[in-house]
């Protein structure tokens, strides 16, 4: 990539120290043979011609044949692609594997020193490529490869929230959009080196444009939110321009989707209804599929934000979710495509919580085959910390997408360095026991039409992700998407390595950093019992967020001079009966409830006391102490190494910590005292200033 405009990320692809590895790897890579067919091979082409150089110092020499020099080589193809292939590794092993999976094997091969990477698709060839690199670009030996590897979710989508033609990112903080709808046809090398990126971590959906296509919600009134025309993009002229787009995505593998408006048949064309069940829209649907198809025979599908925060959706029509979905879902099915429906809604209940559940868990059953539901992985919305949304495991009969954010929008944006892999690694192991003990929230994206989704954080920066931290949640975020099962620290490291190079100790801190940040962040912005969304979010905020603030939503945190907390067992909203047993029973009870939810699902009295004697009033402070010092700590952490990383990223990244100290410190102070006044009840250690 040009660095002098934006940053490799992990694709640095820097010298390797180690001359003994180097040689190892330069006898099987320095010349290689890619199967020539598809746009895919020629994406692996490209990719070696650009990495090979910087790993080993050298060229590699491509060859239109698989070469016959003394040296050995890498071979990258389907066994039908050559011989060399099919000689070396047993069909069976290849045919065996599911869409993306790919095997890298050292081989002997006319007596020479090999590297296979093969794979039944096309797609799998370029996932096996980047893997390799990897093992090369982290000092990995090659001299004894068998590596079978296989998407364990088939749809790894990322969901961009980019607002076309105004060139914005909603909740972005990577800056301005990188696709120039308007100029579409005309491509950016930077689509490419997005679709690069995305490639190797397995992605293989990009969903183009935001969620909200249109007008935005909540009477906002200032004039960047007015209008959000993404609805636009299904426009004929806008669709033959999107084509070009598409065709940087697929070289990598990668479906291009698009969001649409669920009134697209009056905004886009010419009815005077959308109502799902009226048959001139339905046939409206059916066209415009037809013709997105024409122009993008591999289109993935489209994701709808439908009576949710002022967007249109079946409500409008007296019609529910499902008919709504299998309206647009029957115009897809012909060709394979795929709606994705946002189970993202809220309405007349007091609690917000409840509404997914209440609203989608009774229509189980009923979507069309080739409907998704969406799902947040909590009931509210991205919070830094929320128990697991209940409609995992409700919904047996229904294909289900996890949504994540990767976005850092309730998590310190652009400034603070918060990782969420943690936070994920734990809504995937959370058990439902929908099916009994042992039914995890990961066990549920296993189907064809299922998947793990990540709203996105990339824009114009040099960065891509407004910090250069950042970067490691977008890495973390297709690593655990193609196996939730990952070791969170080994992606971690394998990402740290890529991207600050060798130095042990250079590693061995940004890890301990990403990996303490989230605990860090929890305790300064929620006082870590299970409080949530204490922060600006006005209309003159769109992009806030950021700021705390206890009178905005205080339905959120409930403080009152008899305690804080929200009631959502059997005496309140009744939020904990929509989980199974024993899960149910355990949040019930404030004296089974884990700690971490505690005042998430219990209003209790300030004084009430935890397992170790500590009253809850207490132990929030403690918690917003000690998340600030934590931060101040992981940023000495960080100072440590300057020096021991390039200038620019140093310098970026300390700026940022000092910023995120004093917000940190902010949000402490906005907490703590509002707790004081509320509860009457002094810090014992004296920290919070009396009123
Ligand atoms: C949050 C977020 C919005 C977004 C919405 C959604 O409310 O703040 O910007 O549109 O989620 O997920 O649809």
């Amino acid at each position: 990539m040009p660095t002098e405009q934006y940053d490799d990320c992990w694709l640095r692809y820097e010298r390797v120290a180690d001359d003994a590895l180097r040689d190892a790897y330069r006898r099987r890579c320095r010349h290689a043979y890619v199967a020539e067919k598809s746009p895919e091979c020629s994406a692996v082409r490209d990719e070696l011609r650009r990495a090979v150089p910087g790993l080993l110092g050298e060229d590699v020499h491509l060859w239109q044949h698989p070469p016959t020099t003394a040296e050995g080589f890498l071979a990258v193809g389907t066994p039908d692609d050559m011989a060399m292939i099919a000689e070396s590794v047993p069909a069976e092993a290849v045919e065996d594997l599911v869409d993306g999976g790919y095997l890298l094997r050292s081989v002997e091969w006319e007596g020479q020193d090999c590297l296979v990477v093969t794979a039944p698709t096309d797609r799998g060839l370029v996932y096996g490529t980047f893997h390799l690199l990897r093992l090369m670009a982290t000092g990995e030996p090659v001299d004894d490869l068998d590596v079978r590897e296989e998407p364990a979710t088939p749809n790894r989508l990322l969901n961009q929230w980019d607002t076309p033609f105004r060139g914005t990112v909603e909740r972005g903080y990577g800056g301005e959009s990188i696709f120039d709808f308007d100029r579409l046809p005309d491509l950016r090398d930077r689509y490419e080196d997005y679709a690069r990126l995305l490639a190797s971590i397995g992605i293989n959906g990009i969903v183009v444009n935001n969620v909200n296509t249109d007008y935005y919600p909540r009477g906002t009134t200032t004039e960047a939110a007015q209008e959000f025309d993404g609805w636009r993009l299904l426009e004929s002229r806008r669709l033959e321009d999107l084509t070009s787009l598409a065709s940087v995505f697929r070289r990598y593998g990668i479906r291009t989707y698009l969001s649409v408006n669920f009134a697209a048949p009056m905004l886009v064309g010419d009815l005077d209804t959308a109502d799902p069940l009226d048959e001139d829209v339905r046939a409206w649907w059916r066209e415009k599929a037809d013709e997105v198809y024409d122009l993008l025979p591999d289109f993935g599908g489209f994701l709808v934000k439908a009576d949710s925060e002022g967007q249109p959706g079946p409500y409008d029509y007296d019609r529910d979710h499902v008919d709504g979905a299998n309206a647009i879902a029957q115009a897809l099915d012909p060709h394979g495509g795929r709606v994705w429906w946002r189970a993202f809604v809220y309405g007349s209940h007091e609690d917000r919580a409840v509404q997914a559940y209440d609203t989608f868990e009774p229509l189980d059953g009923e979507f069309a085959d080739n409907v998704t539901v969406q799902i947040k992985n909590g009931p509210i919305d991205f919070q830094p910390r929320e128990p697991v949304s209940t409609l995992f495991g409700a919904m047996p009969e229904t294909d289900l997408g996890l949504e994540l954010q990767i976005t850092q929008e309730y998590t310190g944006q652009g400034v603070h360095a918060t990782y969420h892999l943690p936070m994920w690694t734990e809504v995937f192991d959370f058990d439902t026991h929908a099916g009994g003990a042992g039914t995890p929230v990961k066990s549920f994206f296993r189907d064809p039409g299922e998947g793990v989704v990540g709203v996105g954080n990339v824009g114009e920066d040099h960065s891509w992700t407004g910090h250069y931290l950042a970067q490691a949640n977008l890495y973390a975020f297709g690593r655990a998407a193609w196996n939730p099962d990952c070791d969170a620290e080994a992606v971690t490291t394998e990402w740290a390595e890529q991207t600050f190079g060798a130095d042990e100790e250079v590693v061995e801190t940004v890890v301990e950093i990403l990996h303490d940040s989230l605990e860090a962040c929890i305790d300064y912005e929620t006082g870590g019992l299970g409080l949530m969304h204490m922060m600006h979010n006005g209309e003159e905020y769109l992009e806030n967020h950021y700021y705390p603030s206890l009178e905005e939503w205080p339905g959120y945190h409930g403080a009152s001079e008899d305690g804080i907390g929200v009631d959502r067992t059997s005496t309140g909203s009744g939020y904990a009966a929509q989980y199974r047993d024993p899960v149910a029973e355990r949040y019930e009870s404030p004296e089974t409830c884990p700690e971490k939810y505690l005042l998430f699902f219990h209003h209790l009295p300030w004084d009430y006391e935890l397992d170790d004697g500590t009253t809850v009033v207490q132990r929030l402070y403690d918690n917003c102490y000690d998340g600030v010092d934590e931060v101040r700590r992981l940023r000495d952490r960080w100072a440590a190494l300057e020096g021991r990383v390039d200038e620019r990223r140093h310098r970026h990244v300390a700026e940022r910590f000092e910023e995120q100290v004093a917000q940190a410190e902010r949000w402490r102070d906005v907490l703590t005292e509002r707790f004081r006044d509320c509860s009457g009840v002094p810090d014992e250690q004296g920290r919070v200033p009396e009123p």
